[in-house]
């Protein structure tokens, strides 16, 4: 599976996003260790913050087929800039990705830019910040 594959993936499932209100769509598509693809489109809701971003669709849809280590993820939107992921997508990408998984962000006009899980949210909360909570 090349990146260029997974960002085909990602494309394709942002053509189901449902999104009558920002009108908005937005494709992902997640690579697991063990070589399947897990793909998400935005899913918006009237009442506005039950709505739920794409890359956390692919996320949750991979965690609940028991799947746990991630080597790649790709987002694209039809944005000017490489597509930033929001803090709470982060967030959860960083519960389960490692620091070096690639996260490839791409834009309107084919343009990706890949960064690092560390990168993307560095200095993140962890269970380790719990000490023997976590
Ligand atoms: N959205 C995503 O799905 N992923 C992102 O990386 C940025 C924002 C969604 C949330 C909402 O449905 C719409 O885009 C506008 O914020």
């Amino acid at each position: 599976m090349s990146s260029q594959e997974l960002l085909d993936k990602a494309r394709e499932i942002k053509e189901k996003a449902y999104v009558p209100y920002s009108e908005f769509p937005v494709g992902a598509a997640l690579l697991s260790q063990s070589g399947k693809i897990y793909t998400g489109c935005n899913i918006e809701n009237a009442a506005y913050p039950v709505s739920c971003c794409a890359e956390r669709v692919a996320i949750f849809k991979a965690i609940s087929d028991g799947e746990s280590d991630f080597t790649e993820m790709a987002v694209v939107a039809d944005t000017e800039r490489p597509v930033p992921p929001c803090g709470s997508c982060r967030q959860v990408m960083s519960e389960f990705f490692n620091s070096d998984t690639k996260i490839n962000l791409t834009n309107i006009h084919n343009y990706t830019k890949t960064v690092t899980m560390e990168e993307l949210l560095p200095f993140s909360f962890n269970s380790s910040d719990m000490g023997d909570r976590g």
